[in-house]
């Protein structure tokens, strides 16, 4: 079967097409439109103008992934679309387009929860036998990796750690589509915590790369003694809070404010932050493995591109837990793209269908869009 996936939650306007065959994925196209030079100017995303920027751009968007895939609208078996959580008016562009198409191709739809696609970009793509079919070239210049993959090995329980810019949270998932929250932050996310952080150093926007790359920089000699707090790393439970480690930078730059023209200072901060960040999901991501044997540890959004911290939970899995494999998306598809929501759209799909319950599709919208994750 064929699917259509769209995504428009917050910055980018992302569409992609797959095909599927006895769980068979090939991945046909993916495009996205990045609206990061629009917001970057305002220092994060500005709603409204996220929505201007959808509406320009979504035919083009889908009409250019429905050309790379070489599909016509009547060759689609199944649409999806992220139907929250997100910004208000950036999601309106998407799922009105998306019901407006579903109605005049008469094309079943499904709502997907974001967070929902982030954990099933684990999904795409055959992380043992990744053999490149086709480089896309896309009109943002990100470059997509079309490939083959037989139905993905991955284990049930699966628990997963998920970083984006509005959550943070560790899943456990007994079965497809089954979530349980078991632990998650009580006030800012990670992706937030970086980008806060980024704007208190002046790194601009989006904050979490630009971290990243001066952590990057940090040579070892802790010149300026930075030492960040490590907040609930002991606590009994499997939450987050991340507000406090971002005031602990306002502070100690606030104390100091000649040390932010020191690239060295910067560097230091960054790669302290980093660690702490790392330190913390790491380590509750291990205790809650250890309570609740999963078989299978997964890395889902925006913040799974951070290296370091995809390498020290791959290093941390191997070390504390024998039986368990983690498994992080690769780097295309850690931040927001329309493949992922096409990924969860036919786990949906083939839910619904093994309820008979597929005529009512887009009534359905609901479905995993309502999910508390
Ligand atoms: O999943 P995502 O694209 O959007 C949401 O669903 O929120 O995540 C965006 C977040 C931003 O806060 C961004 O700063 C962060 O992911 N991020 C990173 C990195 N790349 C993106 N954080 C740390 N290191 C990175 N390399
Ligand atoms: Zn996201």
């Amino acid at each position: 079967m064929i699917i259509l996936g769209i995504e428009t939650s917050c910055d980018e306007t992302a569409a992609s097409v797959i095909s599927v065959e006895n769980d068979k994925v090939t991945l046909l196209s993916n495009i996205i439109s990045s609206q990061i030079a629009l917001h970057s100017t305002w220092g994060g995303v500005v709603p409204n103008l996220a929505a201007r920027e959808h509406l320009k751009n979504i035919l083009p968007v889908i009409g250019t992934a429905l050309e790379k895939a070489r599909k016509k609208p009547a060759d689609i078996d199944l649409m999806a679309i992220t139907a929250g959580p997100g910004l208000i008016p950036a999601l309106l562009i998407g799922t009105t387009t998306a019901k407006t198409l579903s109605y005049l191709w008469r094309k079943p739809l499904i709502g997907i929860h974001h967070i929902e696609g982030h954990i099933y970009a684990n999904f795409i793509g055959d992380k043992i036998n990744s053999i490149s079919k086709n480089q896309i070239s896309l009109p943002t210049g990100r470059q997509a990796i079309a490939k083959e993959n037989s139905e993905l090995n991955i284990k049930f329980p699966i628990l997963a750690l998920v970083v984006s810019g509005g959550h943070t949270q560790l899943v456990l998932m007994r079965a497809h589509l089954h979530y349980e929250i078991i632990g998650e932050t009580v006030d800012d996310a990670v992706g937030e915590a970086f980008d806060k952080v980024a704007r208190i150093l002046g790194l601009g926007y989006p904050g979490g790369p630009a971290v990243e790359k001066l952590a990057d920089n940090f040579f070892g000699e802790k010149k300026f003694k930075i030492i960040l707090p490590r907040p609930m790393l002991k606590s009994a439970n499997f939450n987050f809070s991340f507000s406090g480690l971002k005031t602990a930078v306002l502070y100690a730059t606030k104390k100091n404010p000649e040390n932010l023209k020191d690239p060295n200072y910067i560097s230091e901060m960054c790669h302290e932050f980093q660690t702490a960040i790392t330190d913390v999901l790491i380590s509750k991501t291990i205790h809650a493995a250890k309570k609740y044997a999963p078989k299978t540890i997964l890395l889902a959004g925006g913040v799974s591109a951070n290296k370091n911290l995809r390498e020290k939970l791959e290093l941390s899995v191997k070390e504390n837990l024998k039986n368990t494999v983690c498994l992080v998306p690769e780097l295309g598809y850690s931040m927001d793209n329309a493949t992922m929501i096409a990924m969860a759209g036919y786990y949906r799909w083939k839910n619904l269908k093994a309820k008979k319950s597929l005529e009512k599709t887009w009534e359905n919208m609901e479905t995993s869009a309502s999910l508390k994750l």
